[in-house]
């Protein structure tokens, strides 16, 4: 029986199991890579800011994603509780994209404005202090180093070269937009970004 030989030599085996999960792999993935709604942007949806950009590094610096998915899912739980679900047109700038998997805290796809600037302020230093059985880590040190435009500017060109829309006014603009702003403020920034784009959040958002 041919099967037995691939039963009696396990070297072999395994380049057959290897190979079947690569085709299945690759049958999953590679139509995702082409399919216009999965990389076009969703109406609205813009590459992020300067600032918000240098906070969204701040935001994968400090692991906030290990407690915080930014992905709302499509059940009614779900929607009644963050807002409209995530489409995949709205995750078209992030690179890397930050869904997450592990909700310690709420999902922050929509929390853009959902808080004031000083609610954030007080709640990202000490989340104690208003949301007093919070489990969440303060992060006092933000307030401490300043950015550095050099090098947001030099990560918007590699986006640029990437396929990210940015226009030369964009890298005029950020040394202004940078100058004198912590690394709270940019994550304060990038907070009050997330989600309110979204075509559907918009709509909502509308009187
Ligand atoms: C150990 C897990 C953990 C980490 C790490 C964490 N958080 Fe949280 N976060 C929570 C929990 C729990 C809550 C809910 C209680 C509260 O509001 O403090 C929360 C709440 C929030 C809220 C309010 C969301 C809402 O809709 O009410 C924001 C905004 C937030 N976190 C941002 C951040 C940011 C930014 C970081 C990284 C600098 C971060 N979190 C890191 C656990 C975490």
């Amino acid at each position: 029986m041919k099967h037995e030989i691939i039963e009696k030599n396990i070297g072999l085996m395994v380049i057959l199991i290897i190979l079947v999960i690569a085709v299945g792999g690759l049958v999953e993935i590679v139509p995702l890579m082409f399919q216009a709604q999965t990389i076009t942007a969703a109406p609205g949806v813009k590459p992020y800011p300067a600032l918000q950009l240098a906070g969204r590094d701040i935001f994968i610096r400090e692991g906030c994603v290990g407690c915080h998915s930014q992905m709302i899912r499509t059940l009614a739980s779900e929607t009644q509780r963050y807002g409209p679900y995530s489409v995949a047109g709205e995750s078209v700038y992030d690179r890397p994209f930050l869904w997450g998997s592990k909700r310690t805290g709420p999902d922050l796809a929509r929390v853009g404005g959902r808080y004031s600037d000083d609610w954030h302020r007080v709640h990202l230093k000490n989340p104690r202090n208003v949301v007093p059985e919070s489990n969440m880590p303060g992060y006092p040190w933000l307030t401490a180093s300043l950015l550095d435009p050099k090098l947001i500017e030099k990560k918007m060109r590699t986006l640029a070269w990437m396929g990210h829309p940015y226009t030369d006014a964009d890298f005029a603009g950020v040394k202004d937009a940078l100058t004198g702003q912590t690394e709270l403020d940019a994550l304060i920034a990038y907070l009050q970004g997330l989600g309110v784009k979204s075509p559907d959040a918009t709509t909502e958002a509308q009187p």
